[in-house]
């Protein structure tokens, strides 16, 4: 085992399924204690059984990351579960395909209130849980951070408010031990996001070949970075935006979602 995280206690927010859940699962395999929060009751329970599965003990809550009372009593539940927490990781995201002029008001709301909003009450509620000194908190981000795509700006403008929100609190937390770190996936693969996003063989196969490293990333690979995120091994490592994407986001100025969107078209006007 690379990583021991016996006794420690891991908070996954948006923890049920894709990328979130299988950085859970890595955490799970090295021992950790788990507790992982969605809004949707079935995901929670099957995730909590995959997790328990691994021979980690686990559990859940129901929780909306935008309802800061929801996210507040998932953290009391976690604690009267498992004590303070060693890692907490915010990953509750939204995101479809639309170009600006079709996305209503409530369709950039709901984006910027999920991953903004949703990331200052993960980690202001979760705050007084924290171990001080020696919590480690991840924000999964997105490459839309950095570059911009056609087609996300709503998700564009939302993951850079998620990694400015990981800048500031390094600041503000950072004498109290607290570290905090983003951490920006590639595309991965057998993920809802990559389904959303490269909905067709032909669209994966562009995104493919656009990777330096020629393959789509795992689940893994976002669970071994997050690993060693929450390890002692990064003790001197906050405030950082970690592009972990085969080199991806060096080749994406010049990429654009201009096929995805134009299909969608296509399909809603037959
Ligand atoms: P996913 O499976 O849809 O994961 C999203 C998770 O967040 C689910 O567990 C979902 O469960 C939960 N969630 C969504 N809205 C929520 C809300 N309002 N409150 C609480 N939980 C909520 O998608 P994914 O593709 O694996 O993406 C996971 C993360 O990686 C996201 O932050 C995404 O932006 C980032 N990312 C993904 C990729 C990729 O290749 N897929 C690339 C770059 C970054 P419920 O439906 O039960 O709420
Ligand atoms: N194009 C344009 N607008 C869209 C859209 C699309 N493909 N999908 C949803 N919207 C709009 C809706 O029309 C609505 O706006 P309106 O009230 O003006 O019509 C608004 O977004 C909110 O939709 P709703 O379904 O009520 O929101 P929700 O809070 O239940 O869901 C979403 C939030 C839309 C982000 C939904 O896709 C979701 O739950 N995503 C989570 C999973 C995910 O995105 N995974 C990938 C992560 S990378």
């Amino acid at each position: 085992m690379a990583f021991d995280f016996m006794g420690k206690t891991v908070f996954v927010a948006g923890g049920t399924s894709g990328i979130n859940l299988g950085i859970a699962t890595g955490f799970a395999e090295a021992g950790a204690q788990l507790f992982v929060i969605s809004r949707n009751e079935d995901k929670v329970a099957t995730a909590v059984e995959a997790l328990k599965a691994t021979g980690a003990q686990a559990d859940g809550a129901s929780a909306d990351v935008r309802d800061f009372d929801a996210v507040t009593a998932a953290f009391e539940k976690c604690a009267g579960s498992f004590g303070d927490i060693d890692v907490l990781v915010s990953g509750a995201a939204g995101n479809f395909p639309a170009r600006a002029n079709d996305i209503s008001s409530n369709g950039f709301r709901a984006v910027l209130e999920i991953d903004v909003l949703g990331t200052h009450h993960v980690m202001t509620a979760g705050y007084k849980h924290l171990k001080k000194p020696g919590g480690s908190i991840i924000n999964i981000s997105a490459p839309q951070a950095v570059v911009a795509m056609t087609g996300q700006a709503h998700v564009c403008a939302a993951k850079a408010g998620v990694d400015m929100i990981t800048k500031t609190l390094a600041l503000e937390w950072g004498p109290e031990g607290i570290r905090i770190n983003s951490v920006i996936p590639g595309p991965i693969e057998d993920t809802e996001g990559m389904r959303r996003l490269a909905p067709t063989p032909e669209a994966m196969d562009a995104v493919v070949k656009s990777v330096p490293l020629k393959r789509v990333g795992r689940k893994t690979d976002m669970a071994n970075i997050c690993l060693f995120l929450g390890s002692e091994m990064a003790s001197y490592l906050s405030g950082a935006v970690i592009p972990v994407d085969g080199g991806w986001y060096l080749n994406m100025p010049g990429t654009s979602l201009d096929p995805v969107l134009d299909m969608i078209a296509a399909q809603k006007n037959k």
